[in-house]
């Protein structure tokens, strides 16, 4: 089955052409970062304008890059939910507004079900069930997945998210915005053993999380340097907070696969780009016995070629979305497959 899939939840507008649920024949992301980024985070009402700007072009690259035509398309993904409700309805109103007057059937996706499906895009892919690992700017959740639509929350965090807490530390060494990808790159030059970090929730005996009190610990040391600090304090600072977090990230999502007795993990959200995570998840993989999935880069953060592995298996089941599906800002991975 050839999908157009489109996504839309935050800060990119995304469309995509794939075949069967694993053949990508196009992945196009037009982002809004440069709008965002003077602002120092997504400014909900912005996203939504540069959405309804963008989506139309998107779509006609996408289908150009695939080599499709508009009728070819045999039914349409989308992303329902959760993310910013203006940025969503761009996405969401486009594709019921294609799919009626196409004729053909659509499928209403949970962006989080899109990141952890990604590697089923990739060569190799994990066989279910596997233990999924979602970290980006507004989930760090622990998933265990048994199948398309068979999902059950571990535990998640309890305050910020993974990237959320990157892109707050980001902004208070005065970084920039997004600020995961250049802690990451700052990371590379300090030592990871400089300044002792907490590891939040690390012997918790639950799989749950919490980012918030070590942003705050990294915020109380720069409170306590002059500021400007030189390049090395703040390489150390960036190397030894990205230490903190995927030590937790890492200790705990291996605990969980013990516990629940899974051999396969997945990695995946714009976090899952980290090249600390990566690497970490590398060395520590063969002692623990278990295989990492992390999709490649471009499949890490958002785009629309990552809900075509649902969207595919919904759509060939007939579980077909209702013209009347609205967007949700917040919705439970759990109770998608019910639906
Ligand atoms: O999945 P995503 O693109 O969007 C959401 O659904 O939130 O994730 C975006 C998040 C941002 O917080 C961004 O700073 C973070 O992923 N991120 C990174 C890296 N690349 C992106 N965090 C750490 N290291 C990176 N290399
Ligand atoms: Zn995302």
């Amino acid at each position: 089955m050839l999908i157009l899939c489109i996504e839309s939840s935050c800060d990119e507008t995304a469309a995509a052409v794939v075949r069967d649920g694993r053949e990508m024949l196009s992945n196009v992301i037009a982002s809004q970062v440069d709008v965002h980024a003077r602002y120092g985070g997504v400014v909900p009402e912005l996203a939504s304008r540069k959405h309804v700007e963008a989506i139309s072009v998107v779509i006609n690259s996408a289908l150009e890059e695939a080599g499709v035509s508009i009728d070819q398309i045999e039914g349409i993904g989308v992303t329902r939910g959760p993310g910013l409700i203006g940025a969503l309805l761009v996405g969401l109103s486009t594709a019921k507004a294609m799919s009626w007057m196409l004729g053909i059937p659509l499928a209403a996706i949970h962006h989080m079900e899109g990141h952890i499906l990604a590697p089923l895009l990739e060569e190799a892919p994990p066989e279910f069930p596997f233990l999924a690992l979602a970290v980006s700017g507004g989930h760090t959740h622990l998933y265990r997945v048994d199948g398309i639509g068979c999902y059950r929350t571990l535990g998640q965090t309890l305050d910020d998210a993974a990237g959320e807490a990157y892109d707050k530390v980001a902004k208070l060494l005065g970084l920039g915005y997004p600020g995961g990808v250049l802690i990451d790159q700052l990371a590379v030059q300090g030592n990871p053993n400089a300044i002792a970090f907490p590891r939040p929730m690390l012997h918790k005996p639950n799989c749950n999380f919490s980012f918030s009190g070590l942003k705050t610990a990294v915020r109380q040391y720069v409170d306590k340097y002059q500021k400007p600090l030189d390049n090395k304090h703040m390489a150390d600072i960036a190397a030894s907070f990205q230490a903190a977090v995927v030590e937790v990230l890492t200790k705990k999502t291996l605990r969980t696969a013990a516990d629940e007795g899974l051999k396969r993990i997945v990695v995946a959200g714009g976090v899952a780009c980290n090249s600390g995570l990566r690497t970490r998840f590398g060395e520590l993989s063969a002692k623990h016995g278990v295989k990492i999935y992390f999709p490649s880069p471009s499949l890490c953060g958002d785009n629309a070629a990552m809900l075509g592995v649902a969207a595919n298996y919904y759509l060939v089941k007939g579980r077909h979305a209702d013209n009347a599906v609205n967007a949700v800002s917040s919705w439970m991975l759990d109770v998608v497959g019910a639906a």
